[in-house]
């Protein structure tokens, strides 16, 4: 594998250096450091010949060539052997048409990006595999993130490929059981801190200083030369032909600049002709990059108490937020804001496409809904909404809503009423063929009057 030269770059003050500190923050202004690479300011890689070895490297049993990231390696940092590669086979990851949405929102060219069919069930595999491999080139024994969930699952298990210890920071009964339990099949040291998301990732940035650990949140900017390959691999699907936007759910926003990083370096070594509009969602309730543009045009960070069912985005303080204003700004992307109620809808009816995601995938759609509104979105467009987890991550979450328990007690039960229709409980009965029969008979019925009204 030939290697590439790499470097950090600060996003504050365009400083240039060779090494990163722990914190993976510039040691001149503090800003965070993304990673930048010679041959692609030397314009020395040819788009033609890039399309078709990536093509040609799908037919291939070689271990690198089945993953989806290390398959575009010239547009990664490379470690010094291939031996070195931490990998379970992650990205390539299906482009599904969804027709039942496409009719509903009345876009015909609409796309779900489906990350959840990662090998721990989320985005977060395709930079794990990056950033495993560098931590465990350095020498490291620990590897340790913050985490709402996903991170962990992902950190843990590509930590125990790599024969790495992991430490997991959580924060106390506000992630799902699934996730959690993925971390410690894993064998991770997990903490379960009584505080938020923030309150973990303030105690990480402490710890890296103080032990030998190395940080594997997405403020690592290895992770985000990983997760730049979503990108990639969606318009090699898509015949290089830009969609007209990406809608991404928006939590700590490293996904969100991987992804716009990504499209920027395509169009500088001519990949794609044009930029789509990359868009960010968030829940209400966890809205910091929202207040940040609307009240601050960018410049300063607002941050919230989050507060969300989506639990995978109950971030309010997001470390990589200017990364993220710098994407909005270079792509004509939206920041917008979305409800529980919302987020739950669009979450059902993604799951009647047969493909479901988690609640922090939905906002995408409940996203688009909201911007198809405001006339930013023409129906004629292509869009491509970006499914981060898999349905499975929170089972609790689905549960709730077709028993109808979603919003009990709290501040939206009254509006509960608007989802009756997207609700199939499971239903208690006595072991007889009658009863089987009679509720197959009424559901029968339920369909035909929901299908003439
Ligand atoms: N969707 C899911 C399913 C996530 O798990 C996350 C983040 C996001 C969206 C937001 O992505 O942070 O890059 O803006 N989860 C992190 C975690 C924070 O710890 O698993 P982001």
């Amino acid at each position: 594998m030939p290697q590439n030269t790499f470097c950090f770059h600060c996003i504050g003050c365009d400083s240039i250096t060779s090494t990163a500190s722990q914190d993976f923050r510039c040691s001149r202004c503090g800003n965070l450091l993304e990673i930048t690479d010679a041959a692609w300011k030397s314009g020395t890689l040819d788009a033609a010949a890039l399309k078709s070895v990536w093509r040609d490297r799908r037919s291939s049993n070689a271990i690198l060539d089945r993953s989806g990231v290390w398959r575009f390696r010239e547009l990664l940092p490379t470690p010094a052997s291939e031996q070195q590669v931490v990998t379970l086979r992650e990205g390539n990851t299906p482009l599904y048409e969804l027709p039942q949405t496409a009719r509903l929102t009345g876009v015909p060219r609409l796309f779900a990006k489906h990350q959840g069919m990662n090998p721990t069930g989320s985005f977060k595999d395709t930079g794990m595999t990056v950033a495993a491999t560098f931590a465990r080139q350095a020498g490291y024994r620990w590897v340790a993130c913050a985490s709402t969930g996903n991170t962990s699952a992902s950190m843990a298990a590509y930590a125990a490929r790599a024969g790495m210890r992991s430490l997991v920071l959580v924060p106390d009964g506000k992630i799902s059981w699934s996730k959690l339990s993925q971390a410690l099949d894993y064998g991770a040291l997990t903490c379960q801190l009584r505080t938020d998301f923030d309150g973990c990732l303030r105690l990480l940035q402490e710890l890296v200083r103080r032990a030998p650990v190395y940080q594997l949140n997405s403020i690592n900017p290895f992770r985000l030369e990983g997760q730049k390959t979503l990108a990639l691999e969606l318009l090699e699907q898509l015949d290089w032909q830009p969609p007209d936007h990406i809608i991404v759910p928006g939590g700590n926003l490293g996904n969100s600049s991987a992804i716009g990083k990504a499209l920027r370096e395509m169009r500088e070594i001519v990949l794609i002709s044009h930029l789509p509009k990359l868009s960010v969602i968030q829940a209400e309730g966890a809205n910091a990059l929202v207040r940040t543009m609307r009240e601050a045009d960018g410049k300063r960070l607002i941050s919230v108490q989050a507060e969300t069912r989506a639990t995978a985005i109950r971030i309010g303080n997001p470390a990589s937020w200017e990364k993220a204003v710098k994407v909005l700004q270079a792509t004509g992307g939206a920041c917008e804001q979305v409800s529980e109620l919302e987020i739950a809808q669009a979450k059902a009816e993604i799951g009647a496409e047969g493909i479901g995601c988690e609640p922090a995938s939905a906002v995408t759609l409940a996203g688009l809904k909201k911007l198809l509104r405001q006339d930013f979105v023409k129906p004629e467009e292509t869009v491509v909404l970006i499914l981060t987890g898999n349905l499975l991550k929170d089972p609790d979450f689905t549960m709730d809503f077709h028993r109808g328990s979603l919003f009990a007690g709290g501040a939206h039960e009254s509006e509960n009423s608007k989802l009756e229709q997207y609700r199939h409980p499971p239903v208690v009965l006595d072991p007889t063929l009658e009863a089987v029969i009679a509720t197959l008979d009424q559901a029968e019925k339920s369909d035909r009057t929901h299908s003439n009204a």
